[in-house]
C-alpha cells in the first residue's frame, strides 16, 4: 500500500535516504569513492636556461621558470611531501632555437642537463618524466621540424627521426619515463625502437594518446617562452571528436606505449572515460596551464575557494578514471592532503 504521509499531510515520504550517509564528515569519508594521493600526482616544472634567479610566469601565478638549483629544491619539496613524479620541460635560450629544435638533442641542453642533474640528486626515489617535444627548441615554435617545401607543414616523418634521437639523449640524461607530445603519427613506435636499439629497454614510455588542439595551453605558452604563431591543428586533435580518441589509443598501445594520457583534461572528462573505460595500461591526465589559470584568475577575485576547486577538479579527474594527474597544484595539494587524514 501507499507509505503513510507525513502526519498532517498527504503527501508521501520517501522511500529511500540518500541522505544518511552525507550527515558527518566521517560518514562521508568512509563511502567516498575517490579519493586524491599525492603518489597519484605528477608536477610539472619549467627550468630556463640563462637566468640567475627563478622567474615567476604571470600567467600562471605562482608556477616558477626555475634554475637548476631552484629546480632541484623544488623537486626535493614535492617528492618530501609524497608527489608521485615530475615531468620536466626546457626553456633554451632565444638564441639557442633552430628550425630543427637542435638544442633539445645536446647532452648539454638545458632540458638533458636538468634531467642528469635531478637523477644524480634524487635517484629512484621519485619517477622523472621529461617532454619529448620539440616546441621548446624551434624558432618557430612548432612541435616538429618543417616540411622542404615551405608550405609551412608540419613534417610528420621527418619530425620522428628528431625524436628518436631525443628521446636516446633524454634516457641517457636519466629520463625514467619520456613523454611524446607533439602528436606526431607513429611517434611511439619510432621512440620505442629507439630506447630498445640504444640499450635502453627499461625507459618507459608515456604517450600523449588524446592530445587535443585547445586554447587551454595559452599560459604555457609564457612558461616556455614559446615562439609560436598560428596553431597546432593539423596536428593535435579537434575538440569535435570523441572516438577519434579509441583510435589514437589503440594505434599507441599497438605501438608499445606504457602509460597514456588525455589532455586537457576537465574539458574531455567523457573522452578521459572512455579511455579509461578499455585501456589495459594505467591512464594519466594533464590539468593543463588553463585550468591551471583559470582557477587562480577566479580564486585571485574570491569569485571560487581555491583550495576546494583544486581538490574538486583533482577529484573530478580521478573519479572520470585517470590514475595519475598531471597538476601544477601537485606540491599544494600534497601540502593540503598532509597530515592525519
Ligand atoms: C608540447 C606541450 C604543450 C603542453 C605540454 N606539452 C603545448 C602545446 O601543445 O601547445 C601544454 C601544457 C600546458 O598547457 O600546461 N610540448
Amino acid at each position: 500500500g501507499r507509505p503513510a504521509g507525513r502526519a498532517g499531510t498527504a503527501y508521501p515520504v520517501p522511500h529511500e535516504r540518500p541522505r544518511r550517509l552525507r550527515g558527518t564528515a566521517a560518514l562521508r569519508r568512509l563511502v567516498a569513492q575517490t579519493r586524491l594521493d599525492p603518489a597519484d600526482l605528477v608536477l610539472p616544472v619549467f627550468v630556463r636556461d640563462g637566468i640567475d634567479a627563478p622567474q615567476p610566469v604571470s600567467s600562471m601565478p605562482g608556477v616558477l621558470q626555475h634554475t637548476p638549483d631552484s629546480l632541484v629544491a623544488a623537486a626535493r619539496e614535492a617528492v618530501d611531501l609524497g608527489v608521485g613524479g615530475l615531468m620536466v620541460f626546457g626553456v633554451p635560450r632565444e638564441g639557442d632555437k633552430d628550425g630543427r629544435g637542435s638544442c633539445g638533442l645536446r647532452p648539454d641542453g638545458v632540458l638533458n642537463a636538468a634531467l642528469r642533474r635531478l637523477r644524480d640528486e634524487l635517484g629512484d626515489e621519485t619517477v622523472l618524466m621529461s617532454d619529448l617535444c620539440l616546441d621548446e627548441f624551434t624558432d618557430h615554435g612548432h612541435c616538429g621540424v618543417l616540411a622542404a617545401d615551405g608550405s609551412g607543414r608540419v613534417d610528420n616523418d621527418a619530425t620522428l627521426e628528431v625524436y628518436a634521437e631525443m628521446a636516446v639523449a633524454q634516457a641517457r640524461a636519466g629520463a625514467h619515463v619520456v613523454g611524446p607530445s607533439g602528436m606526431m603519427d607513429g611517434q611511439v613506435r619510432v621512440v620505442r625502437q629507439a630506447l630498445d636499439d640504444a640499450g635502453h629497454q627499461d625507459v618507459a614510455v608515456l604517450a600523449y594518446t588524446a592530445k587535443y588542439a585547445s586554447a587551454a595551453y595559452g599560459p604555457f605558452r609564457e612558461a616556455v617562452a614559446s615562439t609560436l604563431r598560428g596553431d597546432r591543428k593539423t596536428y593535435q586533435q579537434d575538440p569535435a571528436n570523441r572516438t577519434e580518441s579509441l583510435r589514437e589509443l589503440r594505434l599507441d598501445l599497438e605501438e608499445g606505449a606504457d602509460l597514456v594520457m588525455v589532455k586537457p583534461a576537465l574539458p574531455y572528462l567523457d573522452v578521459l572515460a572512455d579511455v579509461a573505460a578499455v585501456a589495459d595500461v594505467p591512464v594519466a591526465a594533464y590539468q593543463v596551464s588553463g585550468e591551471y589559470a583559470m582557477i587562480e584568475a577566479a580564486a585571485a577575485q574570491g569569485w571560487v575557494d581555491r583550495d576546494r576547486m583544486v581538490l574538486e577538479t583533482l577529484t573530478s579527474i580521478r573519479r572520470a578514471g585517470a590514475q595519475v594527474v598531471l597538476t601544477y597544484y601537485a606540491t599544494h595539494v600534497a601540502r593540503l592532503l598532509g597530515g592525519p587524514r
